[in-house]
């Protein structure tokens, strides 16, 4: 290990990754943590900054006070392509194939058994559903997760510096014998902050802050809409399952504080590839994702229609394109960024489904910092070299648990806005 435990660490971006790195490498002893945010936490930015996400049992651990065993309703509808269906059975078999969660597995062969377990959907049509509920899943308050960790450590001494002071520019490097290695990081304000290790985790963001990384990452999104209803509607629905047909999208069991139903459509997502580069990055201003493209509406009133007739027709709110770090496989990056001399960190590649690695994900960096080789000790975490350059960065549309086509912001967004 390069680094010892009173030495500085930088850690950009106190999104889920960032934070739970934070938690981990404090119980591991690490006496010196600053972590730059360009905004409070949780930031506008982070992809978790969320009312809920999905947390599948596979990965539950104890440390998720905040989690919810509602269950997850996982079917197609009659109207569900093959693909859809292929993807559905894949996962039904994982869960079946793991003996703790096998018993909490229940069959759903009509629209019938699920107006039978949950009254809330007697009224709904369901055409042609079917697939399983797992009892053993559920989901978390993402938002307030972020928050709840942020106040923890920052109680243990974690240094934070959100805002402008926070928002880094870039990493900044000195020349060695060996190549280079990081000595801090530039604020947009123009601070520089000393650092003995700096440990990207930007999200969707990355690639600003690490262009090496190239197409390795694509900065992807995808819908997130919600419905305000009254406090009755908000009560009446308690106790639904995470509803989801892989055909169409999923929503939530409303929260309880803004009655907010939280709705997102299922779709290939959005990139936003510079031409030049062939990379895609998240757009810099908040506006330019502050919309819902006219697809999507389309497939969540329909999705509406078929569970809650009696809001398909609401007003959507609070619409906004969520962004974040895909990779071809949909494996994370946990890794050295090659020629740093062990300096620099990039935690990356969530791929969509890293919420429910919160508690968890921060273990595997300290496991890296601390092995005694200096490697990722799991191959598929691992650094990729980029492959050729290819003309765009939409890797992953063959993905098998996304389902649709891959599209550029730019061909679909309001007014045609500028590219990056
Ligand atoms: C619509 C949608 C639905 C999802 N649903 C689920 C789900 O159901 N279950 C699940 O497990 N996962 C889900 N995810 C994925 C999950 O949200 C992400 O995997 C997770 O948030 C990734 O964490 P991160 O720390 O890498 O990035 P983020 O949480 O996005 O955090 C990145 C942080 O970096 C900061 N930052 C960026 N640039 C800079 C800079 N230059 N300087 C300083 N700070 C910077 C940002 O402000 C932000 O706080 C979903 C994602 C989306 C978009
Ligand atoms: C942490 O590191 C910074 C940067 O090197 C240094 O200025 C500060 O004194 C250190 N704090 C502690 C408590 O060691
Ligand atoms: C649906 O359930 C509610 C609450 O139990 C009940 O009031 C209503 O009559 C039911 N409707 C049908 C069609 O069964």
């Amino acid at each position: 290990m390069g680094v010892s435990k009173n030495d500085p660490l930088l850690v950009i971006g106190g999104g889920a990754f960032g934070l739970s790195t934070v938690l981990h490498l404090l119980d591991a002893g690490f006496t010196n943590i600053t972590v730059l945010d360009k905004e409070e936490i949780p930031s506008r930015f982070s992809a978790a900054n969320d009312l809920n996400k999905i947390v599948r049992a596979e990965y539950e651990d104890p440390f998720y006070t905040d989690l919810t065993l509602v269950g997850f309703l996982h079917c197609v509808s009659g109207e569900a392509p093959v693909e859809a269906l292929n993807t559905l059975n894949r996962f039904r078999a994982a869960a079946e194939i793991h003996p703790k969660i096998k018993p909490k597995v229940v069959s759903i062969d009509s629209s019938a058994d699920i107006r039978d377990r949950f009254w809330q959907y007697n009224q709904s049509s369901l055409p042609g559903w079917h697939g399983y509920l797992n009892q053993y899943d559920g989901y978390a308050h993402s938002g307030d997760a972020l928050k709840g960790i942020h106040k923890a450590t920052k109680a243990r001494g974690v240094k934070f510096v959100l805002g402008d002071e926070g928002a880094v520019s870039e990493i900044v490097y000195e020349k060695t014998s060996k190549g280079r290695k990081s000595i801090g990081v530039k604020s947009v304000t123009g601070v520089f902050y000393p650092a003995k290790l700096v440990i990207v985790a930007a999200g969707a963001a990355t690639s600003r802050l690490v262009p090496e990384i190239g197409q390795q990452v694509v900065a992807k999104s995808w819908s997130v809409a919600h419905v305000h209803l009254t406090d009755e509607e908000t009560s009446a629905l308690r106790g639904i399952p995470v509803t989801y047909a892989r055909d169409l999208g999923f929503f939530f069991e409303p929260c309880p504080k803004t009655n907010l139903l939280k709705l997102c459509p299922m779709g290939g997502g959005y990139i936003n590839t510079d031409p030049g580069t062939g990379v895609s990055t998240s757009p810099e201003f908040l506006e330019d994702s502050a919309f819902l493209p006219k697809h999507d509406e389309a497939q969540i009133r329909k999705l509406l229609s078929q569970t809650l007739p009696s809001l398909a027709e609401r007003p959507l709110v609070k619409k906004s394109l969520c962004w974040f770090a895909d990779t071809k496989d949909s494996d994370f990056i946990i890794d050295y960024v090659p020629e740093t001399s062990d300096s620099v960190i990039l935690l990356s590649g969530d791929s969509g489904h890293g919420f429910k690695m919160f508690p968890i994900f921060g273990a595997w960096v300290k496991d890296m910092l601390t092995a005694p080789d200096s490697q990722q000790p799991v191959p598929r975490w691992r650094w990729k070299n980029p492959p050729k350059k290819t003309k765009r960065g939409d890797w992953g549309g063959a993905v098998s648990w996304r389902l649709g086509e891959t599209r550029e912001l730019a061909d679909i967004a309001p007014g045609h806005r500028a590219k990056l």
